[in-house]
C-alpha cells in the first residue's frame, strides 16, 4: 500500500474534511450525553452492514465535566469508562486536552457491587456487536473556548488511532479503509443553563449544533435557532405509544413551534422514552450492542441526518461519501 505523507503508513487517499458535530442542550437530563454516545457509536460500527450510515473514525468530546441532571446524568467519559469498553490513554498531540482510545470489549467487568462478570458473560450485549475503536478526549483545562484545539486533534485522530493499533498488531484491512476516510467528532457540552458563556462559542464553530430537548421543552428550539444555524434536532424521550393524549399534546405543541421556526418536521428527529434505552445508557452500553438493538435505530436515524449534511458542507448536493 502506497505510503502517506511523513510515512505515517495511511493509504495515499487524501482524507476528506472532518466533522464535528455538537450536542447541546437548555437543562440537564435531556439526553444529550446518551444520544451523543450512540449516534457516534452508529459512525463506529466495524462489521455489521452499510444502514446508510458510513464507518467513519470518530473522536468523542466530554466538555461536560460532570452529568448534571439529578436522574443519573451521565458524561461521555463516564459511559466509555463504565461500559463494555477498555481505555488507554496516548500521549496527547494537543496540549489542552487529555486523548484515550477505547476499544469495545464484552469481557470487561460489569461495573455494579456484588456483581462478578463481564457484560458477554451476562448477555448484557449481543455476541455479534462489534465497533472499531475510537478516540475519547477530555480538556485538561475545563475552559476551553474556542474550537480549535478540537479541529486539531480530529486532524491527526487517524494517524494517532493508526499508529496505536499498528503497535499492538491490530490493524487489519478493514481498519485501514476505515482510517483513510475523514473523521467525525462529536461534542458533548454541559446544559447551557450552566454554563452558557463557556460553551456558546464553541457551538458557533462547529459544523453542525443539535439541540437535544425534551418533549415538554419543544419550545426551547425557537431559542436554539436564535442562537444556531440548526438544521436537525432531537426531541428526546417522547411518550413511547403516539396516540396517548400527551404524546398527541406533545405532536401538537411542536407542529405550532415548527410554523414559527427554520426546521422542518423531518429535520426533528423523535426517539422514545424506553427502558432499554435507560439500562444500556446508566451501564455505559451502546443501544447497539444490545441484544434488544432495533431500538438503536432512533439513533441510526440522527446518524443519517448527520451523514447527510457533511456531503452537503463537502460537495454541494448530489454527491454521496
Ligand atoms: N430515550 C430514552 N429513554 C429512556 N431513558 C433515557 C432516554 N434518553 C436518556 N435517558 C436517561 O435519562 C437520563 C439522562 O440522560 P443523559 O445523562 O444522557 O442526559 P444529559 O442531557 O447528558 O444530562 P446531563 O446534563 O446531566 O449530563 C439517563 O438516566 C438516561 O439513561
Ligand atoms: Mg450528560
Amino acid at each position: 500500500m502506497p505510503r502517506a505523507r511523513g510515512g505515517c503508513g495511511l493509504p495515499s487517499r487524501e482524507p476528506a474534511a472532518p466533522f464535528l458535530v455538537g450536542f447541546t442542550a437548555y437543562k440537564g437530563g435531556t439526553g444529550k450525553s446518551t444520544v451523543a454516545f450512540n449516534v457516534g457509536l452508529e459512525f463506529a460500527r466495524y462489521y455489521q452492514g452499510f444502514d446508510g450510515v458510513p464507518r467513519r473514525p470518530v473522536v468523542f468530546f466530554d466538555l461536560d465535566p460532570q452529568g448534571r441532571s439529578d436522574e443519573g446524568g451521565r458524561t461521555l467519559k463516564k459511559m466509555f469508562e463504565d461500559g463494555p469498553f477498555r481505555l488507554r490513554s496516548l500521549h496527547s498531540p494537543i496540549p489542552e486536552l487529555d486523548v484515550q482510545v477505547v476499544e469495545y470489549d464484552p469481557d470487561e467487568p460489569v461495573p455494579v457491587d456484588g456483581v462478578n462478570g463481564s457484560f458477554g458473560s451476562y448477555g448484557l450485549v449481543d455476541s455479534d456487536a462489534s465497533f472499531a475503536p475510537a478516540l475519547l478526549a477530555v480538556p485538561k483545562n475545563i475552559r476551553i473556548r474556542r474550537v480549535k484545539p478540537l479541529r486539531r486533534l480530529l486532524a491527526a485522530a487517524n494517524e494517532l488511532l493508526f499508529q496505536y493499533l499498528e503497535d499492538r498488531g491490530s490493524l487489519d484491512s478493514k481498519l485501514r479503509e476505515y482510517l483513510s476516510s475523514p473523521p467525525l467528532g462529536v461534542v458533548d457540552t454541559p446544559p447551557m443553563n450552566a454554563a452558557s458563556d463557556t460553551f456558546a462559542g464553541i457551538l458557533t464553530q462547529v459544523d453542525l449544533v443539535i439541540p437535544v430537548v425534551d418533549p415538554e421543552n419543544v419550545r426551547q428550539l425557537s431559542l436554539f435557532c436564535k442562537l444556531y444555524v440548526t438544521r436537525l434536532a432531537v426531541v428526546n424521550r417522547v411518550p413511547p405509544d403516539g396516540l396517548t393524549r400527551e404524546a398527541k399534546f406533545f405532536d401538537g405543541v411542536l407542529n405550532r413551534i415548527l410554523n414559527k421556526i427554520p426546521l422542518n418536521k423531518d429535520e426533528v428527529v423523535k426517539i422514545p422514552e424506553r427502558p432499554v434505552i435507560r439500562f444500556a445508557s446508566a451501564l455505559g452500553i451502546p443501544v447497539r450492542a444490545r441484544p434488544d438493538k432495533r431500538h438503536s435505530g432512533y439513533f441510526r436515524e440522527v446518524a443519517r441526518h448527520i451523514r447527510a449534511d457533511w456531503n452537503r458542507r463537502r460537495y454541494g448536493s448530489g454527491v454521496r461519501i
